[in-house]
């Protein structure tokens, strides 16, 4: 197996702070009112929960499994769900929570999927934003870092299934 270098951008310690904020912030604008963090498997899993931890507001979690990539590191923009949520969420407040956004196919298609199942609001936060690489347009609430074009790995994120648990968000060397 291939082995890639890979450069540290954000050690653990800082991603976790900036969670805090975010956390600080949206727990600031929800003022009291609960909210659905709908974690978007695989790679957010470790930011959801950390985020999780540090809103105030009652917090509801489901997740959803979507893909678009294979083991490359494309999009297709085509965007499939392989896992859906376990609850309707008509009415409520939903926060999608994502590892990064690339392309912006995967959080189109789930932001236009979630209104149409009648949220009432539908909310993104993510850690990471490329967007040098936009090919659409996605409102983002929260962003934890916007980043250069680079593939990026840990904190859940990962390449070729590898990498995710590395506590620290890194840049691989190819
Ligand atoms: P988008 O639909 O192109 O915005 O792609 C979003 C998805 O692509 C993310 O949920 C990631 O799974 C994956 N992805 C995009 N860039 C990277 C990266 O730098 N490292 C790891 N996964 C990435
Ligand atoms: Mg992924």
């Amino acid at each position: 197996m291939a082995k890639e270098k890979i450069e540290v951008m954000y050690s653990e310690e800082e991603v976790n702070a900036r969670i805090r904020e975010l956390g600080a912030q949206i727990s600031a604008d929800l003022k009291g009112e609960p909210v659905k963090l709908v974690c978007i498997l695989k790679g957010a899993s470790f930011f959801a929960c950390e985020l999780a931890k540090r809103l105030t507001v009652p917090v509801y979690m489901d997740f959803m499994y979507v893909s678009s990539y294979g083991n490359g590191t494309e999009s297709s923009g085509n965007v499939r769900i392989t896992k859906d949520l376990d609850a309707p969420i008509e009415g409520e407040n939903v926060l999608i929570v994502e590892d990064i956004i690339d392309s912006g196919h995967t959080l189109h298609y789930l932001s236009q999927e979630f209104q149409n199942r009648g949220a009432a609001k539908v909310m993104i936060c993510t850690l990471l934003s490329k967007p040098d690489r936009r090919e659409v347009d996605v409102p983002v609430d929260y962003v934890g870092y916007v980043i250069p074009d680079r593939f990026v790995v840990g904190y859940g994120l990962d390449y070729a299934q590898r990498y995710r648990n590395l506590p620290y968000v890194g840049a691989v060397e190819f």
